[in-house]
């Protein structure tokens, strides 16, 4: 398996994952121009010539990025590489000079397994004042905000 930037020719297999997930309302859907305009933000996880996960950092300030759309395949889940998607977001963002990363989500125990920590959604005006305010679930939002700090990042995996 290796994890690499998404290039042009992803982004079919890339929307049919997310595709698969919006449905179900575990993720916001994207259209493929989203994914095409963004697809320099965009990480994959290929195995035997597929594409097996995908997820993205979308930096919204100095010194915070988000990570988005992260999916892996049902057939290849709980293999470590939703981690190291994860993981190489954050390396990304570190070598962009962002200094935290979060993800608004419902799969917290994921976050917290790859080391985030939950914080309040205050925490993250950037997020709020540009995306949730013009989310229909903005005054019921049902998601949780982690938050990783890079440096927290690069310490754990300096101890191992
Ligand atoms: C959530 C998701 C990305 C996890 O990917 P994955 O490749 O299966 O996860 P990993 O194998 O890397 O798991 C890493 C750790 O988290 C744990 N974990 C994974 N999914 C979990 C879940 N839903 N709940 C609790 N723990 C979970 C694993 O057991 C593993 O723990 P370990 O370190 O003790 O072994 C994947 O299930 C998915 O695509 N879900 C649907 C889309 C979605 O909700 N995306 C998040 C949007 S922000």
């Amino acid at each position: 398996m290796i994890i690499r930037k998404a290039v042009i020719h992803d982004v079919d297999a890339i929307f049919d994952l997310i595709d698969l997930y919006s449905k179900d309302d575990l993720l916001l859907p994207r259209t493929q121009l989203s994914l095409y305009e963004n697809i320099q933000c965009i990480r994959v996880a290929e195995m035997d010539d597929q594409i097996v996960a995908a997820g993205s950092l979308h930096v919204l300030g100095r010194d915070l990025a988000e990570i988005r759309s992260l999916v892996v395949d049902k057939k290849v889940k709980g293999l470590g590489i939703g981690r190291s998607i994860v993981h190489s977001l954050i390396e990304e963002a570190d070598k962009l000079g962002v200094e935290n990363v979060f993800a608004m989500t419902y799969q917290v125990d994921f976050f917290k397994k790859c080391g985030f920590h939950i914080v309040d959604k205050e925490q993250l005006p950037q997020k709020i004042w540009k995306d949730c305010i013009n989310c229909p679930k903005f005054l019921n939002c049902d998601e949780t905000a982690l938050l990783m700090k890079v440096a927290d990042y690069k310490k754990s995996i300096s101890l191992h």
